[in-house]
């Protein structure tokens, strides 16, 4: 082991969660390399600039790039590391599949990069991309055919880390999983996560790796799932004049249910609930059994979006009209425009023939390389502007007190998928659930 508690950490893939982990490890006083085949990315390393936007990202790679944090585009610093971690990304097909063609070859090129090393002395080698369980001996192989050795072992860490909190997450996780096949790969797993473990005492779950991928997925699953049970409560609440918000404060109450994620509205968005849902229903699947319930809370959240147009329908026929969409990021605090459930608004109100002014604090340009036909606004009172009715959908604080903005609006006609504003005197408020 390099010095007494400090590990080599070779972190492959320089993406969102590879970039988060390889700076916060750094941070921990381990040395790092983080290993991308993207030159600009190892540049922007060197060079000490976040490749990625996160809150407290950049500070961790100006302190620790050129020190403990150091980057490469070849695979030659694997050979000397305790720990390789395997962080590419994993695109998804159009039926929800996930591809790992990309971590297979950098699973194979990290097998070969450590293939002349006496196997007592190789790095463990760390799956931290989200796989399904199937894939997980998928990506073992791969790496046991680089380094020549059928019997290599390929553990699995599997990350929890929300965007816009991914440094503060990372420092003060509920639970660790690790999931090895040996007492070594557990003891340098521990190792890695040795501070965290002393400051924050989280849970610490010791499993085998393919349980270890099921909880990552199990976890995205239920949180999905929670939310849109959430919604399709809502929707019932709708239907009877009841205040969802009312039903879920109460309901939350209960420590078997728990008063989070039951914000009900337009649903879930994102790179992660969308993308890892439909992976493992595909996965269940293929193996043989349709998960019902995981399949009701993607129709669930499809329908959302739909259902707030339809409020709009009720008031106003929108052709050849103004409305604004107040919010495009997926959720506060980000300009990620990901499955956002702007995106399906947005088209709705294109096949009504309405005339879209979009407005979000940090997100419209994302959204403009997205769908650039429409008009984006520099503030929510400019969208607001001759508009017919708007929609809200992402909860951005400032949405709260737009106040006198409204009176700005032909008609103040207001769809909240999110439950940001106070319905004022004159306006025509429907709450997506209440
Ligand atoms: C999520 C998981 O929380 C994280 O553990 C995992 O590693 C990656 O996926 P993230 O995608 O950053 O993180 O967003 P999160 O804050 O969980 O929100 C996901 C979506 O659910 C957002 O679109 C949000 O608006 C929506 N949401 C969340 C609700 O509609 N209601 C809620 O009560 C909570």
């Amino acid at each position: 082991m390099y010095e007494d508690r400090r590990l080599r950490i070779v972190v492959v893939g320089s993406g969102y969660v590879g970039t988060t982990m390889a700076a916060s490890f750094a941070d921990l006083g381990h040395q790092v390399t983080a290993v991308d085949i993207d030159e600009d990315v190892v540049e922007a390393l060197h060079a000490g600039d976040a490749p990625i936007h996160e809150p407290g990202l950049a500070d961790l790679i100006e302190r620790h790039a050129g020190g403990n944090l150091e980057a490469s585009t070849v695979y030659d610093s694997l050979a000397g590391a305790d720990l390789v971690y395997l962080a590419v990304q994993t695109p998804t097909d159009e039926a929800g599949n996930i591809d790992t063609t990309a971590l297979e070859t950098a699973a194979r090129m990290s097998g070969e990069a450590i293939a002349d090393q006496p196997p007592a002395e190789r790095p463990v080698i760390v799956i931290k991309s989200t796989v399904t369980p199937p894939h997980v001996e998928t990506i073992r192989a791969a790496a046991a055919a680089g380094a020549g050795d059928e019997t290599l072992e390929v553990a699995m860490n599997p990350e929890f880390l929300r965007e816009g909190s991914a440094v503060s997450d990372f420092r003060e996780p509920d639970k660790l999983v690790f999931g090895t096949s040996s007492q070594r790969g557990d003891d340098m797993l521990t190792a890695a996560f040795e501070p965290i473990i002393e400051a924050t005492n989280p849970v610490v779950i010791r499993t085998d790796p393919d349980t270890a991928a099921m909880i990552k997925y199990a976890n995205n699953a239920f949180l999905a799932a929670k939310i849109s049970l959430i919604n399709d409560l809502g929707n019932i609440c709708k239907e009877f004049g009841i205040d969802a918000y009312e039903v879920a404060d109460a309901i939350g109450a209960d420590d078997r249910i728990g008063e989070q994620f039951l914000r009900s509205g337009v649903g879930w968005g994102g790179s992660c609930f969308p993308k890892d849902v439909r992976a493992i229903i595909q996965a269940a699947t293929a193996a043989g059994y349709r998960p019902a319930v995981l399949e009701a809370a993607v129709a669930v959240n499809a329908e959302q979006p739909a259902r707030m147009l339809e409020l709009l329908d009720e008031h106003v026929d929108v052709e050849d009209q103004r409305v604004a969409v107040l919010g495009l990021a997926f959720k506060p605090g980000t300009d990620d425009v990901r499955n956002s459930r702007a995106i399906p608004l947005i088209e709705g109100l294109q096949e009504r023939g309405a005339n879209v002014v979009a407005y979000d604090p940090v997100a419209s340009e994302e959204m403009q390389a997205r769908i650039p036909e429409i008009e984006y606004a520099k503030s929510a009172a400019r969208a607001l502007d001759g508009a017919v009715g708007a929609l809200i959908v992402t909860a951005w604080d400032e949405f709260e007190t737009l106040d006198d903005a409204f009176d700005a609006m032909d008609r103040q006609l207001v769809v909240d998928g999110r439950r940001v504003i106070e319905p004022r005197p004159g306006m025509t408020y429907e709450g997506l659930t209440w």
